[in-house]
């Protein structure tokens, strides 16, 4: 695994650390322009790192990006069956076979894309996001459960519009996932994300998204949607693969 980081947006959520995980948490601050503290507001959502692990926190619920969560979905019979693996078509893209994730998330698409055989640019914009899912990389390339597929995977901390239309070399596959606004009312979501949700915002940029990723050339584009949910910027998709509650729109290109 190989972490880049571009200057992104930057915001002084609060981190707090005690001495023992000072190093890490100092290191983590200072990447993604965070305040190292020792102590938050009673209410306040803020980072804490402890025993070497990066949380999300409101002092009640925490969180963590962490692949052992799908790490089940990966297994040989089960990973096959997966709806992105399915839509994303690895085997058409032989050996070195390439995908882009514009909208990382905590990467868990995107883990499931590397264990199928892609090498995968991750994007992440936000600065909270961005760092716990550099976070649960740097675990998952310690665990040898995971390392193989945590290799296949670089973070791009910054904006996905601005580096797909600045793309080199075409990637054979796109994947775009951007925040929903029903989500914020499923009551699905595990109350621990609800956390996160409180940082991710509605794409206002689908069109630009979009767009952008037509530009990067890819062969597919694939947008991850809420089953009933409309098509992303009007486009209509070649096909869409569906499952219980999200779908897939493919787009192909020659
Ligand atoms: C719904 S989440 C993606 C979840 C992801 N598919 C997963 O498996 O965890 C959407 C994410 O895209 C990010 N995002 C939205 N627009 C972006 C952009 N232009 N560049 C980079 N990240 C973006 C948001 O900050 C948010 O974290």
């Amino acid at each position: 695994m190989c972490i880049m980081l571009r200057i992104g947006r930057k915001e002084s959520m609060r981190l707090i650390t005690g001495e023992e995980d000072r190093p890490l948490a100092g290191q983590i601050a200072e990447q993604y322009g965070f305040l190292l503290d020792k102590e938050a507001a009673e209410g306040e959502l803020y980072l804490s790192v402890k025993d070497g692990v990066l949380y999300l926190t409101d002092g009640d619920l925490s969180m963590c990006g962490d692949f052992n969560r799908i790490l089940g979905r990966t297994q040989k019979g089960r990973l096959a069956g997966e709806l992105l693996v399915k839509a994303a078509k690895r085997k058409a893209f032989g050996e070195r076979a390439t995908a882009v994730d514009a909208t990382a998330g905590l990467g868990e698409d995107a883990f499931l894309l590397a264990a199928a055989g892609f090498a995968v640019q991750l994007y992440e914009s936000d600065p909270v996001i961005a760092a716990l899912l550099a976070d649960a990389l740097r675990r998952a390339a310690a665990d040898e459960t995971m390392a193989g597929i945590a290799s296949r995977m670089t973070l791009y901390f910054g904006d996905s519009i601005k580096a797909m239309k600045e793309m080199a070399e075409k990637p054979d596959v796109i994947l775009l996932d951007p925040m929903f606004p029903e989500r914020h009312k499923s009551a699905l979501i595990k109350k621990k994300f609800q956390l996160l949700q409180q940082l991710e915002k509605p794409c206002g940029e689908e069109k630009e998204l979009f767009d952008a990723a037509v530009s990067a050339g890819a062969h597919r584009i694939l947008v991850k949607r809420p089953l009933k949910g409309p098509v992303l910027a009007g486009q209509k998709p070649d096909y869409s693969l569906n499952g219980k509650a999200i779908r897939y729109d493919c787009y192909i290109f020659p």
